[in-house]
């Protein structure tokens, strides 16, 4: 089968598929009890993104328990500041922990070494084109510069990412070379994805929403216009989703600033504003996780209304962000049913 034949590569080529294609983030994760399996058997979450066995198991977790119409590649955004011996580790129930970075460091940063270190992700995107089904589209991915930037100078997740968001205001030079070099290297680390065997790609910006208008388009979109820049320099045809989460009014023209081709929606956007935002190209999202985990008829609900406004479009359904490990695997079902037309 033609890659372009594949339901989400049609989307993002601009058709509409009826019923919408679906797959969510955090796919692969621990709502899943076959992943908590998986998990135990590793000797810590890194582990499993560097172990291709496990990392390959683990995608291929949801796609047969619910034929997911993409699977994403198992990994995380922080393997780029793990590549650079940032001292990433991952807390049980903290999330993740890093070596909070001071402005001296920022010019000693060398990305060098980051293809060896990465191999086995690229092992495990090879290795996966070849197991999923014909149909199932294959996303990469990596984290926007900006995003990835606020767990390397706080050394963790905050409720608003206000250190990252100080530094940028007392030390913009540093700043901007921070995102410089990690927009290079994502761009560099697509490419290996695409090479692999990638059908497409996302750059998560889970942390758009914190920034005022100016430092957003210096710190998000900049940034990754310079991704997809590099990347469509040596692959023309790549096909990127962009996901500013929670940028609001702000999502407005970011599809054409960063030429990305489909916007990734979070559940705050309003159906209204989706709609406007569709007739410039292919969206995906919007359901709020929590419906998943109130239950079938919350799920109904909120499928039917985004159905509704955007299924005439081109649409990839979607949460509006990641699964959250209390969604009940069941409710899953439904709401891929429902999709579908099917429950
Ligand atoms: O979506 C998928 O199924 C693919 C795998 C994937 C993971 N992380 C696995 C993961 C992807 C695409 C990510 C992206 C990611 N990682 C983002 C951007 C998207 C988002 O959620 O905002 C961010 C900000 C990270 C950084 C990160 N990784 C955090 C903040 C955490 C802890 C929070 C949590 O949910 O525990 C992680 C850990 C992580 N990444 C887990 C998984 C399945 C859970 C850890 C575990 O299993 O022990």
């Amino acid at each position: 089968m033609m890659a372009t034949e594949r339901k989400i590569m049609k989307v993002l080529n601009g058709e509409t598929v009826t019923p919408p294609p679906i797959w969510i983030m955090r796919q692969a994760g621990r709502y899943l009890p076959e992943y908590r399996a998986t998990r135990a058997t590793a000797k810590g979450f890194l582990d499993l993104c560097y172990t291709p066995d496990l990392a390959v198991e683990v995608t291929l977790q949801p796609i047969r328990r619910y034929g997911f119409d993409a699977s994403i590649l198992f990994s995380d955004i922080l393997v780029l500041p793990d590549a650079l011996k940032r001292g990433v580790r991952f807390v049980e129930g903290e999330g993740p922990r890093l070596d909070p970075i001071t402005l001296e460091e920022i010019s000693l940063l060398d990305p060098s070494g980051m293809h060896e270190h990465l191999a086995p992700v690229y092992e495990t995107v090879r290795r996966l084109r070849g197991e999923l089904p014909e149909e199932t589209t294959l996303l990469g991915f990596c984290g926007a510069p900006w995003t990835v930037a606020t767990y390397m100078i706080a050394g963790r997740g905050t409720p608003d990412q206000a250190p990252a968001r100080l530094f940028g205001y007392r030390e913009r030079a540093a700043m901007e070379k921070l995102l410089d070099l990690l927009a290079d290297m994502s761009a560099d680390y697509l490419l290996r994805q695409l090479e692999a065997g990638a059908d497409a790609l996302q750059v998560f910006d889970s942390w758009a929403g914190v920034l005022d208008e100016e430092t957003f388009e210096a710190f998000c979109v900049k940034p990754v216009a310079r991704i997809v820049e590099k990347v469509r320099a040596v692959r023309p045809d790549a096909k990127i989703i962009g996901f500013p989460r929670a940028a609001g009014a702000l999502y407005r023209g970011y599809r054409e600033k960063t030429q990305i081709d489909a916007l990734g929606l979070d559940w705050t956007v309003p159906l209204s504003f989706a709609v406007e935002l569709q007739k410039e190209g292919p969206v995906q999202g919007n359901l709020d996780p929590l419906r998943v985990v109130a239950g079938k008829e919350t799920i109904r609900d909120g499928v039917d209304r985004i159905l509704d406004a955007l299924g005439n479009g081109p649409l990839i359904f979607n949460l509006g962000h990641g699964i959250t490990p209390d969604a009940d695997p069941e409710n899953v079902g439904y709401m891929v049913d429902r999709v579908r037309g099917k429950a």
